[in-house]
């Protein structure tokens, strides 16, 4: 392996890590984390493997074994309740096939907050008989748990509230909503991938009993890789009908007479383990435990405040809670013309994102005061692009 950093990196002092930001100011992680050196290196490393001895196939399945023992780390649970999925999409179409959806308790309870993966997966259910109920925000942007429990009976399956939302970086009370729930026998899936490597999550204090999220955003890998933590005592009776091979008992029984599935969380992998994102999915998660998600999560706090304080002065309509226990790295901004916008931030070499009519702005480890003053200036530049 590359090189292992210094621990409690963070900010000005980790930043040298990351060679995008010798041309830019990088807020967009939402979409996905800045390359790293320890990555970029994770990737070589793979590359150097493959040249030189073929298949590495020992080191392939300790390259997942580490990736599923890292996540556990980063969510304070145990290896076994972690599938190492190739997507949230995977691993969540992986667990509706275990749950059978054409009885009396036949509906899935989706915030309007969901990631479209979530949305699609639920109404591709119907196909199966199941029907979808959603969750709606009020007026001021927020989704509050009675809202979720008046929409949930004793015929709902599962209920999905994703843990800090893409669009608005609402951040759910999932807690409470699991409550709300497990009081009907419903489970609850809490899709964190705009939270994990940012926000401190303990999986079992979460609330939810299926956590899951991927590498490419907060935990600086790359595409190809997630994980679902599922909570043991619930994954025991769940048998997913979509499966694959690394999801066996026994991976090297090599059996096409039938389906056995792993006792372990593991029934939710599913084939061959993306490999080259293994490595910088574990060289990525390495970062983001020697800096401390504590340390982060308190850093980009200081971070958010300070853009929200400056959003203010500007007069700008932002759909992000103000209240720090419901929001996370991400800030979500009304534009007039947020494509406008978008461009006229990349000319002053600022990278952000959008969606709907918001300008998107997350932040992370390797961001600074000065990117989020820099931010600012730009913005009360382009004024009359913002709502
Ligand atoms: C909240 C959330 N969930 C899921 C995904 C991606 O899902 P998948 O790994 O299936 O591509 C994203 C990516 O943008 C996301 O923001």
């Amino acid at each position: 392996m590359s090189a292992t950093l210094p621990t409690g990196r963070i900010g000005a002092a980790i930043r040298g890590e990351f060679p995008i930001f010798e041309t830019v100011t990088y807020l967009n992680s939402c979409s996905q984390g800045a390359l790293s050196h320890t990555v970029r290196a994770a990737i070589e490393e793979w590359l150097g493997g493959w040249d030189a001895n073929g298949a590495e196939w020992d080191f392939w399945v300790e390259r997942n074994e580490a990736f599923r023992a890292a996540v556990a780390g980063l969510l304070h649970a145990e290896a076994d309740d972690v599938a190492v999925t190739t997507s949230v999409s995977q691993g969540v179409s992986a667990l509706v096939s275990a749950l059978p959806l054409d009885g009396e308790r036949n509906r899935i309870v989706i915030s309007e907050y969901e990631f479209p993966t979530i949305g699609q997966i639920a109404h591709a259910q119907e196909l199966r008989g199941a029907e979808v109920v959603h969750v709606r925000p009020d007026s001021d942007g927020g989704i509050p748990p009675e809202r979720f429990a008046a929409a949930i009976d004793e015929r709902t399956a599962l209920v999905c509230c994703t843990t800090v939302s893409y669009r608005s970086g609402y951040r759910h009370d999932v807690a409470a909503i699991a409550d709300a729930a497990h009081a009907a026998g419903a489970l609850v899936l809490a899709d964190s991938y705009q939270a994990c490597g940012a926000v401190e999550l303990d999986a079992r204090a979460l609330g939810a009993d299926v956590v899951t999220g991927g590498t490419v955003k907060y935990l600086l890998g790359t595409a190809g890789l997630g994980f679902m933590w599922l909570r043991p005592g619930v994954y025991e009776r769940l048998v997913p009908t979509q499966t694959g091979w690394f999801a066996d008992e026994d991976i090297f029984a090599m059996s096409i007479a039938d389906y056995s599935p792993h006792a372990s969380a593991r029934r939710f992998d599913s084939g061959t383990p993306p490999v080259p994102a293994l490595y910088a999915g574990v060289a990525g998660l390495s970062i983001v435990g020697d800096a401390g998600v504590p340390a982060i999560e308190t850093h980009v706090r200081g971070l958010v405040d300070r853009m929200l304080d400056g959003l203010e002065e500007l007069g700008a309509t932002v759909a992000t809670p103000r209240d720090a226990t419901r929001r996370g790295p991400l800030v979500c901004i009304h534009s007039t013309d947020v494509d406008a916008l978008v461009a006229a931030l990349a000319a002053d070499s600022i990278v952000a994102s959008s969606r709907e009519d918001k300008l998107r702005v997350a932040l992370h480890l390797y961001n600074v005061e000065e990117d989020v003053d820099r931010l600012l200036d730009a913005l009360a530049r382009h004024r009359a692009l913002l709502a």
